[in-house]
């Protein structure tokens, strides 16, 4: 069993740390891409990035990096490890920020022991993970592996009618570096699971093998606005009642489907948004998911056969916008593997499995040989402020990773 690890207090203290950053007036953890609770943990990040000895790069679109480069090894393909630290709306502390400093901690590890890698090691910070501000998700290592112009993404509009490329310059955070600069040997991600597998099943390690699809929509149903009271319920044009019917559709298909898609309504408006009034416009997202290219197909498909007909039931107009498209994505085998033997060789117990989440890994994996490690997730609660993953799990994760570090650039 390998006896060299990580410094386990100064991982989970930056880790509380960076948790506490950018925290709204209600106490609520909201770093949303390229805002001024972003600049505050990027600024935070940089720091100590800075104090472990490495150099901080920035590209276009945000992405940070924390480059060790020794003499030795200039011109040679780095391995990279990263994650993101932008969150949801009142986020856990967990999601992408525990990928990113244990990244930075592996390194800061290696660096202090005098450990000589073959090639640069790189921890990236990616910008707009999330997408919940600006779409698509993974936005920044999407850009990076070239899968997005990156004119085309800084042009983004969010949410709340900002510009990303705007936002980005105002934080100070458009760096100058191509994305891509830097061509990854491979990537290694880091993450708790934000799922139950793990917890359920009283195992350690996660070596994850594949990630599933992603299609993500957005939904608008055009009726006529009237009066509450005075409409026959023959009458009306009412596009607050079709959207239900949608919400309730999906839900239904995904349950008796008896497959793993699974189907979220996540936002939902109407207009004009008023209690005596049958509403004139709904609006909301569809997410949709499946490990299965195909099914994921066919599930798009479905929705589409169900809006039309309930165009023409309800005698409303629906039109659909595609926020975002990624094929599932199967990772390195020989990671794989790695993950795997060096979690023996620690005593933890692994099992293979699938990610339910999208991933910059799952982006990364277009430009160079990547796969990810999980840690549990109590009761498999994420992207809600009770997340957590205790700290042996966090710490044994980070060591997993040290150890493949270890083995991917053959140092001495
Ligand atoms: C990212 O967290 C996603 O899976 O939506
Ligand atoms: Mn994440
Ligand atoms: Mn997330």
């Amino acid at each position: 069993m390998s006896s060299f690890s990580i410094d386990a207090g100064r991982l989970l203290d930056r880790l509380r740390h960076l948790g506490a950053t950018g925290r709204d007036a209600e106490g609520r953890l909201v770093r949303l891409a390229a805002s001024d609770a972003d600049k505050a943990g990027r600024d935070r990040l940089c720091s100590w990035i800075e104090a472990a000895g490495l150099e901080v790069a920035v590209d276009r679109i945000g992405n940070i990096f924390g480059i060790w480069r020794s003499e030795a090894v200039q011109g040679m393909a780095p391995l990279m490890l990263g994650s993101h630290i932008d969150t949801v709306i009142d986020a856990g502390i967990y999601d992408g920020c525990y990928g990113v400093l244990s990244g930075l901690e592996v390194i800061q590890t290696l660096k202090e022991a005098g450990f000589a890698p073959s090639r640069p090691l790189v921890v990236a910070a990616f910008t707009n993970e999330e997408g919940v501000r600006y779409a698509p998700d993974m936005m920044g290592s999407l850009v990076y592996a070239g899968g997005l112009d990156v004119a085309a993404a800084l042009s983004t509009v969010g949410i709340d009618g900002t510009v990303l490329g705007s936002e980005l310059e105002r934080i100070g955070y458009t760096g100058p570096h191509e994305p891509g600069f830097l061509k990854p040997h491979a990537y290694v991600e880091l993450h708790i699971e934000q799922g139950p597998v793990l917890e359920r099943e009283g195992i350690a390690i996660g070596a994850v093998e594949n990630l599933q699809g992603i299609s993500w929509q957005e939904v608008t149903i055009e009726g006529e606005a009237n009066h509450a009271g005075t409409t026959p319920i023959s009458m009306r044009r009412d596009a607050g009642h079709a959207a239900a019917q949608v919400i309730a559709f999906l839900r239904h298909r995904a349950k008796a489907s008896n497959t793993p898609t699974v189907a979220t309504v996540g936002c939902l408006s109407f207009e004009p948004n008023a209690i005596n009034v049958i509403p004139s416009r709904a609006r909301f997202t569809v997410d949709l998911r499946d490990p299965d290219g195909d099914r994921l197909k066919q599930e798009e498909a479905a929705l589409g056969a169900f809006l039309d007909g309930l165009a023409a039931e309800e005698d409303v107009i629906i039109s659909l916008k595609r926020l975002a498209r990624f094929e599932p994505v199967k990772f390195d085998a020989g990671i794989v593997q790695s993950i795997e033997a060096a979690a023996c060789e620690r005593g933890l117990v692994c099992r293979r499995m699938t990610s339910g989440a999208g991933h910059d890994a799952q982006m990364i994996a277009r430009m160079a040989p990547s796969a990810m490690i999980f840690v549990p997730s109590r009761r498999g609660i994420s992207h809600n402020p009770s997340e957590f993953t205790a700290d042996a799990d966090l710490v044994a994760g980070a060591n997993v990773l040290l150890d493949i570090v270890r083995e991917l650039v053959e140092g001495k």
